[in-house]
């Protein structure tokens, strides 16, 4: 018997007991978390869609999300980033999106099914590094021109890309970023890896 009354072996049973009960109830709550998230990242593993809420994100930010093992980033363009991509053809390989880097519906200057909003796989088509997303006035310190417009900068070999995911002409990256299926389900969601309502 201890001093406040309680046997010590009662106590030791007690303390005991209550942590195999604790324990069942923890087990009882892992086994089907793990339940639910193994079919998912099986699914995911072999590529099932994924969905995305836009809402929130901010102009001139990007949004990372895994699809397939990869990055998928969605950028969200302002109004004069948007109309500057019209003038860059020029600097650009392949402006027009010529090379089969894209669905159909991305097949313009903006790469995209709204100007808005770019969603691309964020691996440079050069050896597969993934590159930075630089903004506009942030370009000195990765030794970019001064007129930069913001756009995405390999750091690996030192490939270009801008807002649209369109290389420049002139560096190793021999395509356009590519830009994978993808829908609006409304304003604020995407769904990343199916197109099968876009037409
Ligand atoms: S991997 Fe990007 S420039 Fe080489």
């Amino acid at each position: 018997m201890s001093d406040d009354g309680i046997n010590t072996d009662r106590r030791r049973f007690l303390t005991t007991s209550a942590t195999v009960v604790g324990g069942v109830g923890v087990l009882a709550t892992v086994v089907p978390f793990v339940a639910t998230l193994t079919p998912s990242a099986k699914a995911r593993a072999i590529g099932a869609p994924v969905e995305v809420d836009i809402n929130g994100i901010k102009e001139d930010e990007l949004k990372l999300v895994k699809w397939q093992g990869k990055p998928v980033w969605i950028l969200r363009r302002d109004e004069k980033s948007v109309d500057a991509l019209v003038n860059l053809d020029d600097e650009l390989r392949d402006p027009n999106s010529e090379v089969d880097q894209q669905p159909e519906y991305a097949r313009n200057h903006y790469r995209s099914i709204k100007p808005e909003y770019l969603v691309v796989v964020g691996l440079c088509t050069h050896l597969g590094c993934s590159p930075k997303y630089v903004v506009e006035g942030d370009g000195e310190p990765w030794g970019l021109p001064d007129d930069w417009q913001g756009g995405f900068f390999c750091p690996c070999h030192g490939s270009l890309f801008d807002l649209a995911g369109r290389v420049f002409k002139g560096v190793p990256a021999p395509t356009n970023l590519i830009v994978p299926p993808h829908q609006y389900l409304s304003d604020t969601r995407i769904v990343v890896g199916d197109d099968s309502g876009e037409s």
